[in-house]
């Protein structure tokens, strides 16, 4: 007989509750997305997050259930996610399982949000029938996190059917996260808020046939590697944004065409192909310089953890792990270095609750379960 998990997720601006099977099999993933509330802002407001997840978490939870095919009581368990994240959102989905699990009489399995991205890696894997070996290095890179974690197996002695994990951090930003760096570009650019997928596809437009050019012109400007002291595995990308901001600055024929963008937004037209238009080309030159600065920096650490540790696979997950040049940069040099890559369905990989049923299923096999006295941990470690 299965073990049929709902999980909860409420630790940012996506509400998501989903049913996963044995930890690995998806019978159903909703999530409902706040961008339209943030966007005017450009970015996450936290009492307005905790104000959207009240507001969702049950129509989110009965459509999961819905999708599933099944009753609340006849989930096994009910896992939530902990921490890290937001402290009143994550409230809101703790105080909800906790209800839930309480009603229900059913156990209640506290997440990582992080293993939770770890684990949205095996589900596609699984999906696709492939299984990562280990030791992994694993680049957790959204719009809250850019982490590198060394991730080994402490169980897997044949005669139990499930995988326990334990993680060692290797490397993180001293700054901003990747995705917040594409969140801020986009927004010294008026392109919109969340940045990362309209500047992934702008940038796109403008990628080099293989000569480095973009759509002919050279680079308006080159961003290079970000040398680190101390710890060589971290990264750091506000210096990346503030150089983006002074090249604006010190280039005043970017202006006009941010204020008609600007105008563009305040209309409500800010999808690609309304925004296409109005970015010349030395725009698009510099949106793919800085994707190609973001790219590299983040392959280049992964590849050089990777190499420390003798790593057998690379897992990418995170709202940055949609990201076209992301992915063919991580596969190339995955050909080139004998390691196997892995990445999330891009559904996957931005925030969502079957990674939290997913990592849950290991923790209620070995018994690690709360009681109602489970708080928000806002700065809850991986270990
Ligand atoms: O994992 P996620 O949904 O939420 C956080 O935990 O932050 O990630 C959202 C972040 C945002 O910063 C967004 O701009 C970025 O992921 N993102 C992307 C892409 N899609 C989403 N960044 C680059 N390229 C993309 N295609
Ligand atoms: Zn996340």
């Amino acid at each position: 007989m299965s073990t049929r998990i709902l999980g909860i997720e409420s630790s940012c601006d996506e509400t998501a509750a989903a049913v996963v099977s044995d930890g690995l099999e998806v019978l159903s993933n909703v999530v409902a997305s706040q961008i339209e509330i943030h966007k005017k802002y450009g970015g996450v407001v936290p009492e307005l997050a905790s104000r959207e997840h009240l507001r969702q978490i049950v129509p989110v939870v009965r459509e999961a259930m819905t999708q599933a095919k099944m009753q609340l009581t006849e989930v096994d368990a009910i896992a939530v996610t902990q921490g890290p994240g937001l402290v009143g959102a994550l409230l809101v989905g703790i105080t909800y399982g906790k209800t839930l699990a309480a009603a229900l009489k059913k156990p209640l399995i506290p997440v990582n949000h992080l293993e939770g991205h770890v684990h949205a890696v095996f589900l596609e894997a699984h999906r696709a029938g492939r299984k990562g070996e280990f030791p992994a290095v694993c680049l957790i890179v959204s719009g809250g996190h850019t982490v590198l974690y060394e991730v080994t197996e402490t169980r897997n002695d044949g005669a139990s059917d499930y995988q326990a994990l334990s993680y060692r951090k290797m490397g993180q930003t001293r700054d901003d996260a990747a995705g917040e760096a594409y969140d801020k570009v986009a927004k010294l650019l008026a392109l919109g808020y969340p940045g990362g997928p309209i500047l992934d596809r702008l940038s796109s437009v403008s990628s080099a046939p293989s000569n480095g050019a973009t759509n002919g012109a050279t680079p308006p400007v080159r961003f290079g590697p970000t040398k680190m002291r101390g710890n060589a595995l971290d990264f750091s990308f506000s210096g990346l944004k503030t150089a983006v901001l002074y090249h604006l600055r010190e280039h005043p024929e970017y202006s006009e065409d941010i204020r008609i963008r600007q105008e563009a937004l305040g209309r409500g037209e800010n999808t690609f192909e309304k925004l296409l238009p109005l970015c010349d080309g030395q725009t698009l030159a510099l949106i793919h310089e800085f994707q190609r600065a973001v790219v590299r920096t983040l392959v280049e650490q992964t590849m050089a953890a990777a190499e420390t540790i003798s790593a057998e696979s690379i897992l990418v997950s995170g709202g940055v792990a949609a990201n076209t040049e992301l992915r063919s940069a991580f596969e190339k040099r995955a050909v080139s270095s004998a390691m196997e890559v892995f990445f999330p369905s891009r559904a996957l990989s931005t925030d969502n609750a079957a990674m939290i049923a997913a990592a849950a299923y290991s923790r209620f096999r070995a018994g690690l379960l709360a009681d109602t006295s489970l708080n928000p941990d806002p700065a809850l470690i991986l270990r």
